[in-house]
């Protein structure tokens, strides 16, 4: 066969593979080959699965270095495998788990609804549909809220390591989930006092974990809306996946009133998957451009280049000062109040 139609087909594949991971994800195939290898005979009794078709799974898997097929047919964890476990540092459980999740999952199946239309897969009424599932579904919240905190805690050393935050002395997470990140910048920097802000049924689902964190003293939890208002006085404000999240239209209400609740001298800090002003073939860039279209069937939002960023921090009276790359798909843009 011809190297296109392979390489064609090889990219078809990805909604397979998705709903492999997921399913072994669901199933908890990975904590269960924690302490060695195991067979699937032994696996599906322990997951309730059947053997036949959990081998198929693990073998697919396999084939894509998850797991790895031992020379007497049992199962083992990779590396990459050992991050469908669940709570352990760096698990990525609870993201696959959202990703295969049928809302997420049902979503993308109307992918051609909304580049026909240009809204997301729930209308225009851009990503207050999709956050109102807060209220509405405990389960898809409890789904969200756990892949935002998987997916973070993925990126919160290197997001620690990029920016000085022993600088200033209040830091306000806006629309900052359970607090994953702000927790790991608190505890690196413990002089530094830090609000949680976020809608209340996620702040509800928050202070119970600053309290097991041990932060409850350098961590407020404060429910609002981040359209109305953000808590007032921080000297640095830190967006963590939130303006990605919007139309230039709500991104400009939540940055004003960011700009209003700010000390002349506080810093806004984005951090964002900044989009290439010109498209290469790499997997980084392939991973921003899929969180787009995720953006636009789940959120009405965008992901943005650095001269986008600039213009629409400049209409909400910020100057753009400097984006520092915390890993290759993740930048720390800081502004001030221009
Ligand atoms: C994509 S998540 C990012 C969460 C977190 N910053 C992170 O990166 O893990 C967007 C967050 O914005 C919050 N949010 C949505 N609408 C909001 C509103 N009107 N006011 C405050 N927070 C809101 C959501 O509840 C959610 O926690």
């Amino acid at each position: 066969m011809p190297a296109p139609a392979l390489t064609l087909i090889d990219l078809l594949n990805g909604y397979r593979v998705t709903q492999a991971l997921y399913v072994a994800a669901r199933l908890g195939v990975a904590d269960r080959l924690a302490d060695g290898p195991q067979g699937s005979e032994e696996l599906a009794h322990m997951t309730g699965a059947h053997p036949g078709a959990l081998r198929r799974l693990l073998r697919a898997l396999a084939s894509f270095g998850v797991f790895a097929e031992e020379a007497d047919g049992r199962f083992a964890l990779t590396e990459v495998g050992a991050l469908l476990r669940d709570n352990v540092p760096g698990s990525l459980r609870a993201g696959v788990i959202f990703y295969g999740d049928r809302r997420h999952w049902g979503a993308w199946a109307k992918l051609e609804q909304s580049v026909t239309s240009g809204e997301t897969v729930w209308g225009p009424r851009a990503a207050s549909a999709f956050f109102e599932m807060n209220t509405k579904d405990p389960e898809g919240a409890a789904i969200f809220n756990a892949a935002m905190t998987s997916f973070t805690s993925a990126f919160d050393a290197a997001v620690v390591a990029a920016y000085d935050f022993s600088r200033p002395a209040t830091l306000i997470d806006v629309g900052g989930g359970h607090g994953a990140l702000i927790s790991s910048i608190l505890r690196a920097n413990p002089g530094l006092r830090g609000i949680l802000f976020d809608i209340p049924p996620v702040i509800e689902g928050a202070r119970t974990r600053i309290a097991a964190a041990g932060l409850a003293d350098r961590l407020e939890a404060v429910a609002g809306d981040v359209f109305a208002s953000v808590p007032s006085g921080g000297d640095a404000y830190l967006l963590k996946w939130i303006i990605h999240d919007w139309d230039d239209e709500h991104s400009l209400t939540i940055l004003r009133n960011c700009h209003r609740a700010m000390k002349p001298d506080a810093r806004l800090l984005l951090v964002e998957r900044v989009v290439p002003e010109r498209i290469d073939p790499s997997a980084d860039t392939q991973s921003t451009l899929l969180a787009d279209l995720n953006m636009l069937v789940l959120a009405g939002g965008h992901e943005r280049t650095a001269a986008e960023y600039r213009t629409l921090l400049g209409a909400a009276g910020f100057a753009l000062a400097r984006i520092l790359p915390a890993t290759t798909r993740l930048g720390v843009i800081e502004a001030t109040r221009a």
